[in-house]
């Protein structure tokens, strides 16, 4: 006998309080009491333990960004600040454009997560092949991470297991760069030429080396294009010869 599916009790509304009625978002914007926190400076700020940041001193004289449109930022007074770098790379569009707020939306109130283990859903195949249509050949096949740092840690793990997979199990090393920046997890801060960012922890990925750093102030300063010199900086590899 087929199974009677079970009647859903109604939900909460969306982002607001237990007895509010419930909206749709696209409908009809709920009060969004988590927007109006957003514009005005936390009444607590102990319990957010921010990275990269000086935490005492940064609640001491806090930098807060409330909102953003196009190239600005404003801050909790209600500053424009030009955001020079592009949200930290994540924002190259620009802020709030309307076409992408619009795409999220729709997309959140459609599917907002689906599970990419032994399930799928349509979006994220076509997203891949459209970015192997852009991508340099031979890239072809397209592994979603949620991060850099997680980006650099599936890519090291793959070139090692691409090795094992071909017969070639020995071949472990991990070539990086000092200076080089990759990112906090284990593998990031391995290959990464960060002392500062790896000292408190231990002893990290095994069978790694380093390269010299490229950059070269004395020569490069001022300079225009591409320098003549620097290609023994990509020779370097070679001259330190086959691991022991
Ligand atoms: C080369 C490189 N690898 C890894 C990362 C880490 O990225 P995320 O901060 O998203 O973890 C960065 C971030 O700047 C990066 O530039």
């Amino acid at each position: 006998m087929p199974r009677r599916p079970r009647a859903v009790p109604a939900g909460p509304a969306y982002g607001s309080a237990p007895d509010e009625p419930r909206r749709h978002p696209l409908r009809a914007a709920p009060a969004d009491h988590y927007a109006a926190q957003n514009l005005s400076a936390p009444a607590a700020m102990d319990a957010f333990w921010m990275p990269f940041t000086a935490n005492r001193q940064f609640r001491q004289s806090p930098r807060l960004l409330a909102s953003a449109e196009g190239m600005y930022y404003r801050d909790v007074e209600g500053r424009p600040i030009l955001d020079g770098t592009a949200g930290l790379w994540c924002c190259n569009a620009g802020h709030a454009r309307p076409r992408i707020v619009e795409a999220v939306a729709r997309q959140v109130a459609t599917l907002d997560f689906a599970p990419n283990f032994q399930m799928g859903s349509p979006l994220p195949f076509v997203l891949a092949e459209r970015l192997k249509a852009i991508a340099p050949r031979p890239l072809d096949h397209v592994f979603y991470t949620n991060s850099g740092s997680e980006a650099v840690d599936s890519a090291l793990k793959i070139a090692l297991a691409y090795h094992r997979a071909r017969g070639e199990g020995q071949r472990v090393r991990l070539i990086g760069r000092e200076k080089a920046y990759h990112g906090v997890s284990f593998g990031g801060i391995s290959v990464g030429g960060l002392p500062n960012n790896r000292k408190w922890f231990g002893a990290g990925l095994p069978g790694v080396d380093h390269l010299r750093h490229t950059l070269d102030i004395g020569r490069n300063a001022f300079s225009r294009g591409l320098p003549q010199h620097g290609v023994e900086l990509a020779d370097d590899l070679e001259a330190a010869g086959p691991a022991a």
